[in-house]
């Protein structure tokens, strides 16, 4: 099989890192082209450096990472401190990557990527705000035709919001960037708070992880305990939520989710319900059908994809 040509852009973030681990250690299906990074859970100089960090850890300090935008297209940046601590990704020992920030805005290379690239070739994965994405379609609309897909973690329908009532974190951080990706006109599967919610780490789950006993499994260990005080107080749940992991394991298992074809529309007018995703579940209206929406996981299968991977790295 030939690896799937992937560009990952992340803020990372402890689930960003998870979702980096995970897609490493699937060479066979996925071809890293880079990691493009943005302002979202902390500011853009943590998030490239933590995704450096995750490069480093799981022994791959070639794969190129990129810095993108500072700020949303329209709106004043916001970030997550309260959830994923000063560094983005408490729970692992901070230390100066060997990998090395490349010189390009990541918008340049990810304009620059696909207009090198065969037609609809290449899969972006956004599990950040959407700022990176936004700007590159608005800069060189051309780019899309060389877009295989597009398997992003954002928005919500059923369980409402995570950072306000009505929106979940990345859709809320750069509203105007996600409109302008999900009228892309590109196949686009969507992971959900709905679906992201039903993969809890609990602790038995976590502490399988660390038995696999090699760096990655650690630092996943470490970061998914950190990552876990917050939610589970928050939501009273026995794990907290692994969302952007669900955007690699899509692309490496799809059989573990369900979606649904139907459109979704993004709310950029009301400061009251900003970055909200109307997800037209039902049908009832006739927008055009731009997003496979995901509902449902075989979060065990889920885990035990996860496991399996992350025991890749050796002991
Ligand atoms: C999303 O926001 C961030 O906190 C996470 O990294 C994830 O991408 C969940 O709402
Ligand atoms: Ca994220």
């Amino acid at each position: 099989m030939v690896p799937r040509p992937i560009i990952i852009d992340c803020d990372p973030g402890q689930d960003d890192a998870v979702a980096l681990f995970l897609a490493i250690s699937s060479p066979d299906e996925l071809d890293i082209l880079g990691i493009t990074t943005v302002t979202g859970n902390v500011p853009l100089t943590l998030t490239q450096r933590n995704a450096r960090m995750m490069c480093d850890i799981a022994g791959r300090t070639d794969i190129p990472v990129f810095a993108g935008c500072e700020k949303p297209m329209v709106r004043e940046a916001i970030t997550a401190e309260y959830i994923h601590g000063n560094t983005g990704i408490d729970g692992v020992s901070i230390f100066e990557p060997d990998t090395p920030l490349q010189e390009k805005h990541a918008v340049e290379f990810i304009v620059e990527t696909l207009l090198d690239a065969e037609k609809h070739s290449v899969t972006l994965v956004p599990t950040g705000p959407l700022s990176n994405v936004g700007t590159a379609i608005e800069k060189e609309p051309g780019i899309l035709q060389h877009v295989k897909e597009i398997v992003v973690m954002g928005g919500a329908m059923r369980e409402g919001g995570n950072r306000s009532p009505s929106a979940e974190f990345n859709i809320l951080a750069d509203p105007q960037a996600a409109e302008i990706m999900f009228a892309c006109g590109r196949p686009i599967t969507v992971m959900g708070l709905d679906v992201t919610h039903q993969v809890l780490s609990t602790r038995e789950r976590v502490a399988s992880i660390r038995a696999l006993e090699n760096s990655v499994a650690e630092a996943t260990a470490g970061m998914l305990g950190f990552f876990h005080r917050y939610d589970t107080k928050k939501y009273g749940s026995e794990g907290a939520p692994l969302h952007d992991p669900c955007t690699i394991a899509w692309l490496l298992k799809p059989e573990l989710f369900q979606t649904r074809l139907c459109n979704l529309s993004v709310e950029t007018g009301s400061e009251l319900t900003m970055g909200h995703t109307a997800v037209d579940f039902w049908h009832v209206t006739d927008r055009p059908h731009n997003v496979h929406w995901t509902h449902a996981v075989d979060a065990d299968g889920f885990f035990e994809l996860l496991t399996g991977r992350l025991a890749r790295f050796g002991r």
